[in-house]
């Protein structure tokens, strides 16, 4: 049996991923403030075994109990491997920083920082005595350059790769380590997507569209993410701590 973690399972990537790895050899742990009943009935006909645990990743402080429960569900003496995807992810607040106010700041942090690196925390440490395969994926974004009316969004995005980058090196040193590595998903048609549209003015939407028809600026599916991904986790060995951008997974 597989076990798969994964957190923001209700919509976009996390749902494609959910999708992706309903089968019989996989049981599922789905974190999020809402759950998809059709996607659980879904998964549970394709054989997978599914628990959705409705959760609110602000609740930092109660994280570790969330993750201790899970963990006992896990048989690690039949288990193939254990798997955490840190997908949950909060846009907000867009818009210059002096507009936001503190508690959207703190949401930010606490959702898109402090959750992903408690999270895989507890995992690493709760899957010690696990010598089968085991890897954390975090979700996070290209981030090239600066980008005004983003700042929380991509600090917080740049804070993960960066805190994967050091974790990564702390367990290359280690015999039967976790492997974490960070991915850019690429842009995915998804609520989030929706959420950057709306903010956008005409002109800017026009422009989009253009980019859109001249495949300039393609948006891709989210399952075809969730596939390599799956792929990634089961077939492939990165470098602890690498950040890896989708469209440098080869083959599914
Ligand atoms: N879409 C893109 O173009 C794009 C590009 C680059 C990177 N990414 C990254 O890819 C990941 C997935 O994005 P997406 O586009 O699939 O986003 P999405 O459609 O907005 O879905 C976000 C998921 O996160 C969950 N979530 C949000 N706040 C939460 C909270 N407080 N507690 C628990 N769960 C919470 C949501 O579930 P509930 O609402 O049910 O809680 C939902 O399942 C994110 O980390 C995002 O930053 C996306």
């Amino acid at each position: 049996m597989n076990y798969f973690i994964i957190t923001g399972a209700s919509k976009g990537l996390g749902a494609a991923l959910v999708k992706a790895l309903s089968a019989p050899e996989n049981t599922l742990f789905c974190i999020s403030r809402t759950r998809d009943d059709m996607l659980v009935r879904s998964a549970s006909e394709k054989g997978a075994v599914i628990e959705w645990l409705l959760y609110d990743l602000n609740n930092v402080l109660q994280i570790d109990t969330l993750i201790s429960m899970i963990f006992q569900k896990i048989d690690k003496q039949t288990a193939k491997g254990i798997y955490m995807v840190n997908n949950a992810g909060l846009i907000q607040p867009l818009g210059m920083i002096e507009k936001a106010s503190s508690s959207d700041i703190l949401n930010s942090v606490r959702v898109n920082i402090a959750a992903p690196m408690i999270l895989a925390a507890r995992f690493i440490d709760l899957s010690r005595d696990f010598a089968g395969r085991k890897m954390i994926l975090n979700i996070t974004a290209t981030v090239k350059e600066p980008r005004s009316d983003w700042a929380c969004y991509f600090s917080a995005k740049a804070s993960i790769d960066y805190f994967t980058k050091c974790v990564g090196k702390e367990k290359q040193k280690e015999k039967n380590a976790v492997k974490i590595v960070s991915i850019a998903p690429s842009i995915m048609n998804t609520d989030m997507r929706g959420e950057v549209l709306k903010r956008r003015g005409i002109g800017e939407r026009l422009l989009y569209f253009f980019r859109i028809k001249r495949d300039l600026e393609k948006p891709i599916h989210p399952d075809t993410v969730a596939k390599k991904l799956v792929h990634l986790m089961l077939e492939l060995d990165p470098e602890n701590g690498d950040k890896i951008h989708v469209s440098e997974i080869k083959g599914e």
